[in-house]
């Protein structure tokens, strides 16, 4: 996970509040009035529990069905650097979706809150099973075509963390535990939300990056 230092996170905040979200097509939107449905409109600890579990799964498949198709085509020396990159990007994305994950989940701890048997215990599980199958049949189809998707996922993302900070300001006066703020170097809970946000930016420009979008990659400020 990468440090803070040198970063505005604040300004980047801000920088993603005052720019549109993407003009999301219909699957996202499909996938977003789902899970409007079950976890409600609002964002919610419990609601961010599970679109964490939920982030890496894309990333672990086009990771697999990469090193699939390089049993086949590992002569072809233009497919083999373009799938290295794409597999060597997967497993970071993983990771760093994991570390959110851990965060999010420390802060449902902290805040000792409870968790629902059904929403947070036995949904899960199933959107999981899921959201595998589809991940796995349309990077089967097209690949491309679901790297967009994540983009779509990510920029949602992105904008939901950065509101989030922005409704709940008690946020910036909470301090960090040493398990979440020793590596990143955060003092309170706002910035901890602000760079997971950042990281879903990031995890956004990769994806349009690698499928043909490089136009539409948002700029950095001091990130
Ligand atoms: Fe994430
Ligand atoms: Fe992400």
């Amino acid at each position: 996970m990468a440090a803070i230092k040198n970063i505005d996170l604040k300004r980047e905040q801000e920088a993603t509040l005052d720019r549109p979200p993407r003009a999301y097509g219909m699957m996202a939107k499909i996938l977003f009035r789902g899970m409007d449905i079950f976890y409600g409109k609002e964002l919610t600890l419990g609601k961010v529990r599970v679109l964490e579990i939920l982030a890496r799964i894309p990333y672990q498949t086009w990771e697999i069905s990469r090193y699939h198709k390089l049993s086949h085509r590992f002569s072809d020396p233009s497919f083999v650097g373009n799938s290295t990159d794409l597999i060597t990007w997967s497993r970071e994305a993983q990771d760093n979706e994991f570390w959110h994950l851990q965060v999010v989940n420390e802060k449902i701890r902290e805040d000792n809150v409870k968790l629902n048997w059904y929403k947070d215990r036995v949904l899960p599980v199933v959107a999981v099973f899921g959201y595998n199958l589809f991940c796995r049949f349309l990077a089967f189809v097209n690949i491309r075509e679901e790297i967009r998707l994540n983009a779509d996922l990510e920029d949602h993302a992105e904008h939901e963390y950065m509101m989030f900070v922005k409704k709940h300001p008690s946020l910036d006066r909470q301090p960090v535990p040493h398990t979440v703020s020793e590596n990143g170097g955060f003092k309170t809970w706002g910035d901890v939300f602000r760079k997971i946000g950042l990281d879903e930016r990031a995890h956004m420009n990769n994806s349009l990056s690698r499928c043909g979008r490089e136009s539409e990659v948002v700029q950095p400020s001091g990130y």
